[in-house]
C-alpha cells in the first residue's frame, strides 16, 4: 500500500515520519515541491516526492494534510483522481485573527469533516483522522507505552480498515469515534474527543473508552 501525503507541514511531515518508521511507503507532495523532495531525501528509500497529480494517481490512500481552504481548491481540481481512493482528512475549522487568536472558521455545529466529505467525489472513501492531536503531540506520541489513541470518524468500511491499519503502523491505537456525523467530536475547537477538548491530554485506550462514552475517567 502507498500513501500519498499532500502537504508536508506540521501534520504531513509528522505522519510521513511515523509511517516510514513503521515500514510504510509514502509519496510526498507540497505546493513547493522542493520541500517534499527534501523530506523524502531525509526519510530514505520508503519515501519519494512527486507532483500532486502523480502522488494521488499512484497511491491507494491520500492524506490531505493541508488547510480547509486549500482543500476547497485541491479537491475539485483532482476529483477524478480521488475516485476510488481512501481520503484522510485531518482538518480542523481553525483560523487566526489579526491578534493571532485562534478562531472557528465554520458555524458552531458544522464540522470541517462534513465540508470536506461533501467536496469529494461519490466514489472516494472518506475518513476523518490524524488531526485529533496538536502537531507537537502527534510528533512526540508515537509508540508510547501504553499506546496513544488516535480517534477517527467515517461511514465507510473500506476507509475504516485502511485507517485502522495506518494508525497502528504509525505507532498509535485507533479508536472509532463514530460515523461522519461524529467528525465534530474529534475536531477543534469544540470537539470533546480532540486533544484540546480533553484538556490537552493525549488519551490512551482506557481514557479514550471513558471519554468516548461521555464521562470522565
Ligand atoms: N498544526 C496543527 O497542530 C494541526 C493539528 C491537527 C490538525 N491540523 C490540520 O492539519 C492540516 C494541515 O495543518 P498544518 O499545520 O500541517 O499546515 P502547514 O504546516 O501550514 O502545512 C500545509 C501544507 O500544505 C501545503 N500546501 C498548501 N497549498 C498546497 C497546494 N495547493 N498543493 C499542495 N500542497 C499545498 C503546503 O505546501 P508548502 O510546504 O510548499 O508550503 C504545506 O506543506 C490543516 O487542515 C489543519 O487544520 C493541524
Amino acid at each position: 500500500m502507498t500513501t500519498a501525503i499532500v502537504g508536508v507541514g506540521n501534520i504531513g511531515s509528522s505522519v510521513a515520519r511515523h509511517l516510514v518508521a513503521g515500514g510504510e511507503h509514502v509519496v510526498l507532495t507540497a505546493k513547493d515541491e522542493s520541500r517534499a523532495q527534501a523530506l523524502a531525501e531525509e526519510l530514505g528509500p520508503l519515501a519519494r516526492a512527486a507532483s500532486v497529480e502523480d502522488a494521488i494517481s499512484g497511491a491507494d490512500v491520500v492524506l490531505l494534510a493541508v488547510w480547509l481552504d486549500t482543500m476547497r481548491e485541491l479537491i475539485p481540481a483532482y476529483a477524478n483522481l480521488l475516485t476510488g481512493k481512501v481520503v484522510i482528512d485531518p482538518s480542523n475549522p481553525i483560523g487566526f485573527d489579526t491578534a493571532g487568536q485562534m478562531t472557528r472558521t465554520l458555524p458552531d455545529g458544522e464540522s470541517s469533516g462534513s465540508v470536506v466529505a461533501a467536496l469529494l467525489p461519490a466514489g472516494a472513501h472518506y475518513v476523518k483522522a490524524f488531526g485529533t492531536l496538536g502537531a507537537d503531540a502527534l510528533a512526540a506520541s508515537a509508540n508510547r507505552d501504553p499506546l496513544a489513541v488516535l480517534f477517527y470518524a467515517t461511514d465507510d468500511h473500506t476507509a475504516a480498515i485502511a485507517i485502522e491499519r495506518l494508525i497502528r503502523v504509525a505507532g498509535f491505537e485507533p479508536w472509532k469515534a463514530g460515523g461522519l456525523a461524529a467528525a465534530g467530536r474529534i475536531e477543534a475547537p469544540g470537539g470533546d474527543l480532540h486533544q484540546y477538548g480533553l484538556n490537552g491530554e493525549v488519551a490512551d485506550i482506557n481514557r479514550a473508552r471513558s471519554a468516548a462514552a461521555g464521562f470522565a475517567a
